[in-house]
């Protein structure tokens, strides 16, 4: 499973990469706010630090402003991806990328049947929203699965980008729900080397070695 972060936080991106854990970088308005940064120049930042595609969205909601919103950001740099919302207009937006050879993430799908129109329109990724699903009481997990079994039904090419992911159990779960790719916060990434086991397996063996006045070097 490709690993994205979620996030416009240039150090955060430094150092996670540095660990070879990243495939890509997704961000959002919210997330781009955050930052306090300029838009253009954060994502021109990100792709020199990232080989892979790094996704930046849209702000007009018409299709003729999301298309010329799109061709101005996928100029930034040839690894940019182009973030659209899932609504009739973002897919037709989305049409039209996939015939000009332009990336897209089709982001803030929530059920099946959009992940369905959003294979159809030839998106290169989708982004189903889990933990805003689980914050309303339903299965985030679920819609993954759902989707995996439409996408290798029709054999459509679309990569599930599964977002919103909030655990390392989140990731666990899409993982074996046949997730391409997900999108996690950096906390997550990090949280997903932890074990208590593992920390004080090293402790002991720390000391244990240490006591006998050894040197590998
Ligand atoms: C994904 O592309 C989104 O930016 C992100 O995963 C949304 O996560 P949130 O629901 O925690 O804001």
């Amino acid at each position: 499973m490709e690993f994205f972060v979620d996030t416009a936080d240039i150090s955060e991106i430094h150092e996670l990469n540095e660990y070879g854990l990243l495939d890509g970088v997704t961000t959002n308005p919210s997330i781009i706010a955050k930052s306090g940064r300029d838009f253009k120049e954060v994502i021109a930042d990100i792709c020199k630090i990232v080989d892979g595609p790094v996704s930046a969205e849209v702000a007009a909601t018409n299709y003729e402003g999301m298309v010329a919103e799109g061709e101005h950001l996928a100029k930034i740099a040839d690894n940019v991806t182009v973030k659209l919302p899932l609504t009739l207009p973002g897919l037709k937006a989305c049409r039209h990328f996939a015939k000009n050879g332009i990336k897209t993430n089709v982001t803030l799908c929530f059920s099946a049947n959009q992940a369905l129109l959003a294979a159809k329109a030839g998106a290169t990724y989708v982004s189903p929203f889990l933990g805003r699903l689980d914050d309303i009481n339903l299965d985030g997990v679920d819609l993954i699965r759902d989707i995996r079994q439409i996408y290798d039904n029709y054999d459509f090419a679309t990569r599930i980008l599964s977002a919103s992911i909030r655990s390392p159990n989140h990731v666990k779960e899409v993982a074996l729900a046949g997730s391409d790719t997900a999108t996690m916060p950096p906390a997550v990434i990090r949280a997903l080397a932890n074990h208590p086991l593992t920390e004080s397996g090293l402790t002991q063996f720390v000391a244990d070695w240490k006591a006998t006045g050894q040197s590998i070097l």
